[in-house]
């Protein structure tokens, strides 16, 4: 892999230079990284519906068949340039307002309306996409790298909520997926407590995978509260946390879209122990879901105004950044794509 060197950026007074380890933007060179994103909840597509969104700064069609199956393919009709999020579903393949072409479920034109012969060229680009806890996810490529994470706990034994956090952050996915290695953020904007030498110890409990990674962290969270949760990250644009919080186990994931370079919303899943179906237990359930969400919401707000206004340019790191380094490099080595350019702009 090559790795950019480093940059004098500039020379401050005294002489004193700036060195610089760059990262990539999504967006640049006209690249992006390929990773899931999430794109809309499920519950947004019902069958024979369609929903035109933003998705890596061009717009794709979001539709959903009679047979219920959700397919993700560029907006831009083939033919002479339509907005197929105006068409109609037919069947399960999606009829275009324009000229009344029809494409199927793998994009390929199947039908002109006045019966002349299909263009052999006339196809969408068609994202892999699956629908998981809700959420319609699309992925980078023309085939995925890696699925989709769940938790620790089968989804038959769990109670979710997901649902769309508003408004969008102002940065790229993968810098809210930096502070998860941010050992020092940890302490200085979320109040986590940790032994004395306890940081030291995290850098080596890291496991890295080739698309992302974990560890374990137990800690005094705000108020005394104490955590042991395992945190980590999948791809550019996947959060997941699960384990004990005070007396209860839950799993959080915060997926990221990536509707356009230097902007992203925030999937929330929320995952919780079902009960019996007592309404006693349900009402546990319901509370807990609550907490967890409350929690979640109020520490990533923390983030918010950080993310929102950095200017993400490694310089100088410092030991507890080791782990948080290390990640950087992970993302100057990930794979980086656009395969539906040409189609979605
Ligand atoms: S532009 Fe879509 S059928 Fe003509
Ligand atoms: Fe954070």
């Amino acid at each position: 892999m090559n790795h950019p060197a480093p940059v004098v950026r500039n020379v401050g007074k005294r002489g004193i230079k700036r060195h610089v380890n760059p990262l990539k933007h999504e967006g640049e060179d006209g690249l992006f990284t390929q990773t899931w994103f999430p794109i809309c909840l499920s519950s947004e597509v019902r069958p024979g519906e369609v929903l035109g969104q933003t998705f890596l700064d061009g717009k794709v069609v979001i539709f959903r068949g009679e047979n219920g199956k959700i397919n993700v393919m560029s907006a831009y009709c083939p033919h002479v340039g339509a907005d197929l999020s105006l068409g109609k579903v037919k069947g399960n393949n999606i009829q275009c307002l324009f000229h009344s072409w029809e494409y199927d479920e793998t994009g390929q034109c199947v039908r002109t309306a006045i019966g002349g012969q299909v263009p052999p060229n006339a196809c969408l680009f068609s994202y892999p996409t699956v629908e998981r806890y809700g959420i319609v996810w699309v992925f980078n490529g023309e085939e995925p790298l890696w699925d989709v994470p769940g938790f620790e706990k089968d989804d038959s034994e769990l109670a979710f909520h997901v649902y769309r956090h508003k408004p969008p952050y102002k940065c790229d996915p993968w810098l809210f997926c930096c502070n998860t290695l941010d050992f020092q953020h940890l302490i200085v904007v979320h109040g986590f407590q940790v032994p004395d030498g306890s940081v030291d110890k995290l850098h080596n409990e890291v496991e890295w995978q080739p698309f992302g990674f974990d560890y374990r962290i137990a800690a005094q969270h705000q108020g005394g509260v104490s955590l042991n949760w395992q945190l980590g990250i999948r791809g550019t644009s996947i959060y997941r946390q699960q384990g004990v919080y005070d007396d209860f186990w839950f799993g959080y994931i915060a997926a990221f879209s990536l509707p356009q370079p230097g902007m992203h919303e925030a999937f929330q899943i929320f995952a919780v122990e079902k009960g019996d179906g007592t309404p006693e237990a349900e009402a546990l359930v319901q509370r807990r879901l609550k907490i967890a969400d409350d929690l979640e919401v109020r520490t990533i707000e923390e983030d918010r105004s950080l993310l929102d206004t950095m200017r993400p340019a490694p310089g100088n790191l410092v030991h507890a950044d080791k782990s948080l380094g290390k990640f950087y490099q992970y993302l100057r080595d990930y794979p980086r794509a656009h395969p539906g350019k040409d189609f979605i702009t």
